[in-house]
């Protein structure tokens, strides 16, 4: 997929406009501790980034696409925000910095499934010891097994995938999803081990 591509031709089907009506959820349950550092990897046009920056966390959004990212930051500014264009995958991401909290929101239905355990260890290198990963997992694509994007997430596969890095805290239905979710998303929050090194 060219993402960049995708930008500039402004053909972005997956934008909502609106930041993902789970976070209010997440925030409200206060586990994401004050001051947090919160990522948001595939960030897009950065409405998510800019409802962790209003709930007070320090927000930063990160997309491999610069278009989206001039977007986010024409429309969202820097305060209490920033934008950092770069690869989830790259192994020198965390020299510039770890987070207490990755947020994630079709950033792990849109990559091709062999990148999937890449992507838990992505996540893994990015969080502080003990941080949170808050997870929007988007269940019901519409596209059968193997066909994307987006890849429907399959919750026993997830479960798998982050187990041995990760403990689960809590999962659900999410109480609010965009009209055009409702019953197709999965909310998982997990804690990074404190033990285990990659
Ligand atoms: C389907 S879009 C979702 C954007 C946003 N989360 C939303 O819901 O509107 C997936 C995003 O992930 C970004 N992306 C894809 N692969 C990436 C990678 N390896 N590193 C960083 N961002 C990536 C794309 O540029 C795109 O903005």
């Amino acid at each position: 997929m060219d993402w960049e591509q995708r930008y500039l031709d402004d053909d972005i089907p997956w934008d909502h406009g609106e930041a993902a009506p789970a976070i209010v959820e997440v925030v409200s349950r206060q586990i994401v501790p004050e001051g947090a550092r919160v990522l948001v990897p595939g960030c897009g046009l950065g409405h998510d980034v800019r409802a962790w920056s209003d709930a007070g966390f320090a927000a930063t959004g990160l997309d491999i696409a610069s278009t989206a990212l001039e977007r986010a930051r024409c429309r969202y500014g820097t305060d209490g925000m920033s934008w950092l264009q770069a690869d989830l995958f790259d192994p020198e991401l965390p020299r510039r910095g770890l987070y207490d909290v990755v947020w994630e929101h079709t950033c792990y239905c849109t990559l091709p499934l062999e990148l999937r355990s890449a992507y838990v260890d992505a996540v893994a290198r990015l969080l502080k010891p003990g941080g949170l990963f808050c997870a929007l997992f988007f269940t019901d694509t519409g596209n059968g097994p193997g066909e994307g994007p987006p890849y429907s997430a399959d919750r026993d596969e997830v479960f798998e995938l982050f187990s041995p890095m990760f403990d689960l805290a809590w999962e659900k239905r999410p109480d609010q999803a965009y009209t055009s979710r409702v019953g197709r998303e999965w909310l998982m929050v997990w804690t990074r081990r404190m033990h285990d090194n990659i």
